[in-house]
């Protein structure tokens, strides 16, 4: 008789409404077997941690493979390098900032990013640079159907330019116009996927609802943040050496928590291509 062993997905969840664990070996999450698994296991919770595998950045890049599409940014080994130092990051440092307040990766995007995965080569110091995840599909499911109802049609424009204000609040003029040579883009405010589940579309990149006075689109944009970003939905994740993180792109916002751009924290950004365009 012959028997196969089959690998087990092994995981347990973070909080109720968001993130869960995965404690398979890097072996086993490199075969590929439990991809599929996965998968469904990134879109139901958001955030899936998988602390210390100790990725190279090969695996890193083979390991994101086996998960979809592989989108390709960043160096010759497939990987980016995310800092805030000037130092290591001289083209897009500045850039990142905008990854200190709540955001979607690639909201100019016609079809988003899929997920991201990031990994800790060197952490920062405790208390500082952990990485802030809301699961914005439980954030929509809780609001009163009353509230649901009357935002479930609004659109929103979304500009990089908007999210330098947040950390250059008197922005040089080029700048500026750098900023808003990146593009814009309207999405819903409320996406319904292709699976039925219901998402918000928020961010340090919305800048206001379309047709609606502007202090009301501002209680809007900030109203629904604020919600979203509570302590029901979210999960902070606390860094160490080997640690990688996937988020759910489509269904989830994260910021980096601030730290000093010179403590040497790095982190390796994989990305995974989007499937679904967003709704229109
Ligand atoms: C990103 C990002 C957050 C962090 O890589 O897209 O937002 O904690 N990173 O570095
Ligand atoms: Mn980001």
């Amino acid at each position: 008789m012959t028997t196969t062993t089959q690998t087990q997905l092994n995981q347990e969840e973070i909080k109720p409404a968001i993130g869960s664990r995965i404690l398979n070996t890097k072996e086993e999450l490199l075969s590929g077997d439990i991809a599929g698994e996965i998968r469904d296991l990134l879109e139901a919770r958001g955030v899936l941690v998988f602390p210390q595998i100790n990725f190279t950045p090969e695996e890193q890049v083979a390991f994101t493979k086996t998960l979809g599409t592989f989108a390709p940014e960043g160096d010759d080994e497939g990987v980016t390098k995310i800092t805030l130092d000037v130092k290591e990051n001289p083209q897009s440092a500045e850039y990142l900032k905008g990854s200190l307040y709540w955001h979607i990766d690639g909201t100019r995007n016609e079809v988003p990013i899929l997920a991201s995965l990031l990994s800790c080569k060197v952490p920062s110091p405790k208390g500082t640079g952990n990485t802030g995840f809301s699961n914005t599909y439980s954030a929509y499911d809780a609001l009163p159907d009353e509230t649901k109802a009357e935002i479930d049609d609004l659109h929103v424009l979304h500009a990089p330019w908007a999210s330098l204000f947040y950390y250059s609040p008197e922005p040089a003029l080029a700048m500026l116009k750098g900023m808003q040579s990146i593009g814009e883009k309207e999405l819903p405010l409320v996406w319904e996927h292709a699976s039925g589940r219901k998402s918000l579309v928020l961010g340090c990149t919305s800048h206001h609802v379309i047709g609606v006075d502007h202090q009301k689109s501002a209680e809007i944009i900030h109203g629904l943040r604020e919600w979203a970003t509570g302590p029901e939905f979210t999960y902070s994740h606390e860094w160490e050496v080997g640690d990688l993180v996937i988020w759910d792109n489509t269904g989830t916002m994260h910021r980096a928590e601030a730290y000093d751009p010179e403590c040497g924290r790095m982190m390796l950004r994989t990305k995974l291509e989007g499937e679904e365009p967003w709704a229109s």
